[in-house]
């Protein structure tokens, strides 16, 4: 038995959540007032037998005991484990591993600190660099916000940087790993960044964990460059800008959110310090995470044409996740941030405080091509925003946009929420219990896990894949690990030490690597179906109409892949 595994069987689950709120035992179960939310009658139980709790409330959560002292204090897992174990007296095995994993990490952010001087430098003085000077100027960029944001330039050579860095100190591998270099099919290395105007990316400590290079010559592509995923740099939990917009974000108590490096640059050169920008992917939950601790409040601003899509489930998405409403500002057609900026930079202000609520503008977006005043537009606008008004989690903006949809289309929204009701309870019928439920899931993480660990490549199959897909917080510390680490070899050593016999076993498990990538892509799509139906049970019991349309989906994608698997046999 490994340690985390005993740690979970010495806890007393009702004894550790007893100490945050009084539980009284009826039948199997204890019941009490949740203490994620402020409530009046009990809707939060603890299952002993099960070693697990659930809150039936507003915030619909549940977990181990783990995930309970995790989002109670605040704290990590390896910060869980180490309080429950020393209650339990129970000995961990050393962190080594973390600690070595630490100093490495110190020589790829001096790797990535002296990189950035080298190319700040060069841009500065270097005669090769005036066309950069001349494109920054022509931009509209001072010399104040090149030193703010450390702007570079990376000469076109192949191996400066290389050199540069190698004299004091680093090895090839080093700069392979901070994604300085790149390796060609030769085994070879050279520069990964020829060529281009750097902009360095921080965390939000001010420390360099990776670049975008854009391109001087627009026959170049890509047009940005990026870091790879390193031990330090994950687009999916940096934002672009947060080190110098944090304390704005805090004080002005509002951040808004753009898309693009120079996005960020402009409006902060022009007073608008609360400006962050998500390099190109989606805001995530690790994203969210982040924001959350700064302020709750904020603005996306969205290029017209792309707007509508990107708005849409993703922001319902975002406000769940944030606990608030989020809003956008509509961009003028064609024009970004820092042209808006350059050109007067009033209005800069005066579109973001004309912002409308996110759901505002997606309803109007629905509803674009639909005449409301045929049967057939009511209808029509009814199938289209009921699904999204069902995924709306706080009641009071759920109701708000329920009895704007019933006065689009003229019904009383008492009709309407009797049709919400209908929706949820034609997928109840054959839910699990909670505990057969349990024993599938983990199951299926394990497997998961099992195929990733073993057979690295296999990844690009799981891009789709979220962590909180996992319900065990062992599966999904080791997911978290593996999304962390870019190079296969270096996942345990993110890993809490107590987590490396898990760890092993899953690496151990035998597979049949015959279809290995349907094999994974079915469980994956398993795995989200265990989530969705455990995100119902945890509200109430029954599947939001968004939730059963999902599911309908996954069983639709589920066939097709095995039909394939029979037409490859
Ligand atoms: P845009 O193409 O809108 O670029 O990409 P931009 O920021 O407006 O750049 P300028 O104004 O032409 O210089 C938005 C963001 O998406 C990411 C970058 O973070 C970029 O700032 N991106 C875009 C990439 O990572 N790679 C690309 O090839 C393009
Ligand atoms: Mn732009």
């Amino acid at each position: 038995m490994d340690a985390v595994e005993e740690v979970k069987q010495k806890t007393d689950i009702v004894e550790i959540i007893g100490q945050y709120t009084p539980l009284t035992k009826s039948g199997k179960t204890f019941r009490g007032l949740c203490p994620f939310h402020s409530e009046k009658h009990g809707s939060f139980f603890v299952y002993p037998d099960q070693q697990r709790w659930h809150c039936f409330g507003s915030c619909a959560a549940g977990g181990d005991v783990f995930s309970f002292v995790m989002k109670k204090d605040g704290i990590s897992f390896g910060e869980a484990l180490k309080l429950l174990a020393e209650k339990n007296g129970i000995e961990l095995p050393q962190n080594t591993g973390q600690e070595k994993a630490r100093e490495k990490h110190d020589r790829l952010y001096q790797a990535n600190q002296i990189a950035t001087e080298y190319y700040h430098q060069l841009l500065l003085n270097s005669p090769e660099a005036q066309k950069v000077r001349n494109y920054l100027t022509k931009r509209g960029l001072n010399a104040e916000s090149v030193e703010n944001f450390k702007l570079g330039y990376s000469p076109n050579t192949w191996d400066s940087l290389q050199k540069h860095l190698q004299e004091r100190g680093f090895t090839i591998e080093e700069l392979l790993e901070a994604g300085l270099l790149i390796e060609n099919g030769n085994k070879m290395c050279h520069d990964r960044f020829r060529n281009r105007l750097m902009f360095p990316i921080t965390d939000i400590r001010g420390r360099i964990i990776g670049f975008g290079g854009r391109t001087l010559d627009d026959n170049i592509q890509p047009k940005y460059l990026n870091s790879p995923q390193t031990p330090l740099f994950d687009k999916s939990s940096n934002l672009y800008g947060l080190h110098l917009a944090k304390d704005s974000m805090k004080h002005e108590e509002q951040s808004v959110i753009v898309e693009g490096y120079m996005d960020v640059i402009l409006p902060h050169q022009y007073g608008y310090k609360n400006i962050i920008a998500s390099m190109g992917t989606a805001i995530g939950e690790n994203h969210v995470a982040i924001l959350k601790k700064l302020t709750k409040n904020l603005i996306l601003a969205l290029d017209p044409d792309s707007a509508g899509e990107a708005a849409t489930m993703r922001s319902i998405w975002l406000e769940n996740a944030l606990g608030a409403e989020i809003r956008v500002a509509l961009l003028p057609k064609g024009q970004d941030p820092d042209e808006i900026i350059i050109q007067d930079s009033s209005r800069w202000g005066k579109l973001i405080a004309t912002a409308v609520p996110a759901l505002d503008f997606i309803f109007e977006k629905s509803l674009t091509g639909i005449d409301l005043k045929t049967a057939r537009g009511k209808s029509e606008a009814v199938d289209k925003l009921m699904p999204l008004v069902t995924q709306i989690k706080d009641p009071v903006r759920q109701t708000f946009y329920l009895n704007k949809l019933a006065e689009l289309v003229r019904q009383s929204s008492k009709k309407l929420e009797l049709l919400l009701v209908k929706n949820n309870t034609a997928q109840t019928s054959k839910t699990n219990t909670a505990k057969s439920r349990q024993a599938v899931s983990s199951h299926l993480e394990e497997y998961c896990l099992a195929i990733i660990l073993q057979h690295p490549d296999m990844r690009e199959h799981c891009t789709k894949l979220l962590p909180e897909y996992f319900d065990n917080s062992e599966n999904r510390e080791i997911y978290n690990a593996i999304l962390s680490s870019a190079d296969p070899s270096q996942v345990k050593t993110v890993l809490d030490n107590a987590l490396w016999e898990h760890y092993e076993q899953l690496t151990k498990q035998t597979l049949l690597s015959h279809k290995l990538d349907m094999k994974l892509a079915e469980t994956v799509l398993r795995m989200r179906e265990e989530y969705i139906k455990r995100l119902a049970h945890n509200r109430a019991d029954t599947l939001a109409v968004g939730e059963s349309t999902q599911l309908r989906e996954l069983f639709v994608q589920k066939e097709h892949l095995r039909e394939q698997k029979r037409r490859q046999k």
